[in-house]
């Protein structure tokens, strides 16, 4: 159990300079679990270090792969060949990470062992039954507690069969869960997806040399099918910064008078973008510059500089393109003048907290108005002024909350506390130092 670590936000004047977000989170772990089933060596330079992803690499060592930090902060992995997975000796511990839980279950699915699974007390209250019940369609077993949560234990089997599964929630979780299942399952696997989710599963998959199609469908929805049992090959691994680490201090600089950031490297990928579309619909000055492509993922440079945010409407179908961004955004909407409506929602009470909750109720005690919808919506009324703080705000074991409320403090009249910033480290390591290197008022308390 981590020590709760209280921090304090308070205002700051311009943001200036240059901040290297860490790695992908998404693609972090994509890459140490291709990586650990492909045959031959997989380097990785950008490895996000952060505590969900060193799980991840704990987990595939126990597993068999090897997977280790070289001297030059590069990441090597040496695989076991698809099918090569061996019975974990330990259980395995995910701790707060839901993608590193569900996709890893997909993975070991297809394999003839047996693996428990747990997490922190965070993950192990998050729904698992939407991986549990598409896997054993396809022949795993699973014995976990009530609504399948973790502990749980898999029983794999090397006889899954292939499924065609439509998914009832837009969730690339899910939709990889499956995929890595099927990828050491013969025959054709294939996830429906109405709505496109993040397709980095997909796209490493057809780097390391397996099949995988992607097919709209008459009523518009994507087929996404991969072919079992191809010759997964070691590969090169460029991760880029990650898109939703890199919009904490994007915000910090629109919301802070006369600040520009230049923030390098930064992952662009059209089912990543929303939160970046939508701020500037607001209004947002961002150039997205030095447009490239990295080992298959498009990246750009992003310069932020501060100006004024106007309120919006945010559509639904743009929620699985911003999924993680909802807290900040509410951050920034609660800075901007006029009011900011987020549809659809719901998929936001199941992550790392109730995020929909969280968010209301922190912006609340630093004197925002804002209402949650029976349909799971959000609407943030901004004044166009900075909101008072001046609060202690609840995070639940969320790094996404703790980071959006101090970057909040960051442009209230007031400090914001957040009660535990030490789950930050789970995704953005170095974030407070980071900030305060270019002019943030970060403290612990
Ligand atoms: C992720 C998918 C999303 C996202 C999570 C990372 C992934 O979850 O919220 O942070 O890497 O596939 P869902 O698939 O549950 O929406």
């Amino acid at each position: 159990m981590l020590q709760a670590k209280p921090l304090r936000s308070s205002v700051t004047g311009a943001l200036a300079g240059t901040i290297r977000v860490p790695g992908d989170k998404s693609i972090s772990h994509r890459s140490l679990m291709l990586g650990a089933v492909a045959v031959g060596e997989t380097v990785i330079h950008g490895l996000l270090e952060g505590e969900d992803v060193l799980n991840t690499a704990a987990a595939m060592r126990l597993l068999g792969a090897r997977a280790e930090r070289g001297d030059d902060g590069v990441w090597r992995v040496r695989g076991v060949g698809l099918g090569g997975l061996g019975e974990p000796a330990q259980v395995l511990d995910m701790g707060n990470s839901g993608t590193a839980a569900r996709l890893l279950m997909g993975l070991v699915a297809s394999h003839p062992i047996t693996c428990v699974f747990t997490g922190d007390a965070s993950l192990n209250k998050r729904p698992m039954a939407r991986v549990t019940g598409p896997l054993e369609q396809m022949g795993a077993r699973f014995v976990g507690r009530s609504g399948g949560r973790l502990p749980l234990t898999v029983v794999g089997s090397d006889r899954t069969v292939p499924i065609t599964y439509r998914l009832p929630v837009a969730s690339a979780q899910v939709k990889s869960a499956i995929i890595l299942c099927g990828l050491n399952t013969a025959g054709t696997t294939t996830v429906i997806e109405a709505e496109p989710t993040r397709d980095h599963t997909e796209l490493m998959l057809r780097h390391f040399g397996a099949t995988v199609t992607t097919e709209r469908m008459e009523d518009g929805a994507l087929a996404v099918s991969v072919t079992g049992q191809p010759e997964l090959t070691g590969r090169a691994v460029v991760v880029p910064a990650d898109p939703s680490s890199a919009a904490f201090p994007a915000v910090a600089a629109l919301l802070r008078p006369g600040s520009e950031l230049l923030l390098p490297g930064v992952g662009m990928n059209p089912r990543r973008t929303g939160l970046y579309d939508t701020l500037v619909e607001m209004g947002a000055d961002i150039a997205f510059e030095n447009r490239r492509d990295e080992a298959g993922e498009p990246v750009a440079d992003l310069r932020v500089k501060h100006g004024p945010l106007k309120g919006i409407v945010v559509p639904a179908d743009r929620a699985p393109s911003m999924i993680d961004e909802y807290p900040i955004l509410a951050a920034a909407a609660a800075c901007a003048e006029g009011t900011t409506v987020m549809l659809g929602l719901k998929e936001l009470r199941v992550k790392e907290s109730d995020r929909l909750a969280m968010v209301a109720d922190g912006l609340t005690k630093c004197g925002v108005k804002v209402e949650v919808g029976a349909d799971d919506s959000l609407t943030v009324y901004g004044t166009g002024k900075p909101p008072q703080g001046g609060a202690t705000v609840a995070t639940a074991m969320d790094h996404r909350i703790a980071m959006s409320f101090l970057v909040l403090g960051m442009a209230t009249a007031e400090p914001v506390q957040v009660d535990d910033g030490a789950f930050i480290d789970t995704s953005f390591p170095g974030f407070v130092g980071l900030m305060n290197g270019v002019g943030a008022k970060i403290a612990g308390v």
